[in-house]
């Protein structure tokens, strides 16, 4: 059913660091042909070199990957150039209330959305015709922890990963018949530029290499949720199985450890 364990082109959103730039470098072999995208095209050239030095050959671009126009048809070029095994929509921004509890405004929230939702699904939705035609091809969306609870320090954030997560899900139950695999990548705290600017506390934070090994492993078991790591992630799915009164009662009582 879709099971790629060796992608042989491999297209990822968001690699000129952290989760996405540690992908790129775990994918890295002889015979793997790399297609990455981001706007720093230093960090992504950088990306680029290691993952050459490991027997990759690479096409990099730099992308905003809010220019819909551009992100498709960049996606589109690419996967005429050769097909492509994997897509992992990772490209993502983070946002969090004010130090007082100051609410996200709408043009940050819009900003947010339009990255995390808007640019994610335009990078995948291009490639699911081709894809279910080939009878062969897998979808990743990296969504996070945040997506199973609402979290009052980041409302705007776990709405977009909720949303992203569902997307994934539903698309995974319409085109599996046809040999296309689809996966939601549920990270919990990853050392990254993103999580750096989280003003709370970080239980269980692993590194990107970590991460990337896990989401790799994942995505070749074609598994429907790749969430990590274990102790976060059964405490963020158990606060999303209780009533919400009690999941409210336990959040309330939590400290992110800033300072209000
Ligand atoms: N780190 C965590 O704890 C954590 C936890 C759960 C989920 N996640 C998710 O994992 C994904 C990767 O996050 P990360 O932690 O690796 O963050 P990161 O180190 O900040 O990397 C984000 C990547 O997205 C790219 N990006 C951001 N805005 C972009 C834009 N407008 N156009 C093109 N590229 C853009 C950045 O590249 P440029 O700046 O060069 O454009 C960078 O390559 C995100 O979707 C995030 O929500 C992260």
């Amino acid at each position: 059913m879709g099971r790629l364990i060796n992608p042989r082109h491999v297209l990822i959103t968001g690699a000129s660091g952290g989760i996405g730039a540690a992908l790129a470098q775990a994918y890295a072999r002889d015979g793997v042909l790399l297609s990455l995208c981001a706007r720093n095209l230093v960090n992504l050239q950088q990306v680029a070199n290691a993952c050459e030095r490991k027997g990759a050959r690479v096409n990099i671009n730099s992308i905003d990957v809010t220019d819909i126009d551009a992100l498709q048809s960049w996606v589109l070029d690419r996967d005429a150039a050769e097909p492509i095994d994997l897509v992992i929509a990772n490209a993502g921004k983070t946002l969090n209330v004010g130090p007082n509890g100051e609410e996200e405004s709408w043009a940050d929230t819009k900003a947010l959305l339009s990255i995390n939702v808007d640019s994610a699904l335009a990078t995948i939705i291009p490639l699911i015709a081709p894809m279910r035609q080939r009878r062969r091809g897998q979808i990743a969306l990296v969504s996070s922890l945040a997506a199973y609870r609402g979290m009052a320090i980041t409302p705007a954030y776990c709405a977009s990963k909720a949303a992203v997560k569902a997307y994934g899900e539903a698309l995974r139950g319409l085109v599996a018949a046809e040999g296309v695999a689809v996966s939601v990548i549920c990270p919990g705290f990853v050392d990254s530029d993103m999580s750096r600017e989280f003003p709370g506390r970080k239980p269980f934070m692993i590194n990107a290499d970590q991460a990337a090994m896990i989401i790799l492993k994942g995505l070749a078991r074609n598994r429907p949720r790749i969430a990590f790591p274990f102790p976060l992630n059964l405490g963020t799915w158990l606060l999303a199985m209780l009533p919400a009164s009690l999941a409210d009662f336990i959040l309330q009582h939590i400290s992110y450890g800033r300072s209000r």
